[in-house]
């Protein structure tokens, strides 16, 4: 059976009232498919279900988790990760400092993703880098560093593209090992971020939906790639709103391969791609 309006909003009143949680303003489709999956997995009925999470905190915390999608990879879309080498970072350069905000950042790919591009440019000395989620869980993933070696070898490919090749300039090849940045046991199904790297980001929990600004400073980059893709449109404009705050005066704000700014927001950033420059 799916999911009717009235239990989704019975459900949305409930994490909110009951667990801190305020989904009204994601998305209505992919809110609905998520809480049939978790449902399903729960195989309870559907009044059991909302009275567990009125009754039990960790019931409530343990369904906002799976509610929602923590699915990441190592230098996600190489394209991108190319064009931000390339083209993007370069603007930076002359910085003292770099401040960058992975926002909605799982279990931390994307950051180290950006840690290892930073090293290979020698602007990671320069970096202050802090990454937010809402779910405790996939932080916790993130400051250990350490991923299942076979979930992520076919990511080592994306390490390829962007690391070692120039897609601008085809004579430039770089020659980075693995074992520069990762500790690799088979045997044992892992891939370990190096230490000296995992003691760099800054992970807190951040809920975007309410805890808006949380730093003194501001950001001259701000990721928040593929969390957005799940909000409707006046949740999107509240984030966009808060990155603009956030951002420094020619400030990129990166979003995901299927997002965009569309709406009011738009005439005040410029955009290239996947990248949004604060006017
Ligand atoms: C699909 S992952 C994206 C991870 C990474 N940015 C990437 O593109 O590979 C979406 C993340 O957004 C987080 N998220 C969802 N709602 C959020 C909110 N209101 N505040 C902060 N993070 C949120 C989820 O917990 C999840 O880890």
């Amino acid at each position: 059976m799916n999911v009717t309006d009235e239990e989704l909003g019975c459900f949305i009143r409930t994490l909110r009232d009951s667990g801190g949680y305020d989904l009204s303003d994601y998305s209505d489709k992919s809110l609905k498919r998520r809480l049939q999956k978790v449902l399903d997995d729960s195989r309870l009925p559907f009044g059991t279900f909302i009275g567990n999470i009125k009754q039990d905190r960790l019931f409530a915390e343990k369904v906002l988790k799976d509610i929602t999608v923590n699915t990441t990879e190592l230098f996600r879309d190489p394209q991108m990760w190319q064009t931000l080498r390339h083209r993007i970072l370069p603007r930076f350069k002359a910085n003292k400092t770099i401040n960058i905000w992975h926002a909605g950042c799982s279990t931390g790919q994307e950051v180290y993703s950006m840690i290892i591009l930073l090293n290979e440019m020698g602007l990671l000395d320069k970096a202050k880098i802090v990454a937010t989620d809402i779910n405790n869980d996939v932080l916790d993933v993130a400051r250990k560093g350490q991923y299942k070696y076979r979930f992520n070898i076919s990511y080592l490919d994306n390490f390829d593209q962007v690391m070692k090749h120039n897609p601008f300039n085809y004579d430039e090849v770089y020659d980075v090992s693995y074992e520069k940045y990762f500790v690799i046991d088979k045997a044992k199904d892992i891939l370990s971020i190096k230490k000296e790297y995992t003691e760099i980001p800054f992970f807190r929990k951040h809920d975007l939906v309410k805890d808006g600004t949380f730093v003194y400073a501001k950001f001259d980059i701000v990721f928040c790639r593929n969390v957005i893709i799940y909000f409707n449109n006046k949740l999107q404009n509240n984030v966009f709103n808060l990155f603009h705050q956030n951002l420094y005066p020619k400030g990129c704000l990166i979003l995901g391969a299927h997002e965009a700014i569309l709406g009011p927001w738009a005439p005040r950033f410029e955009k290239n791609g996947s990248f949004y420059t604060k006017k």
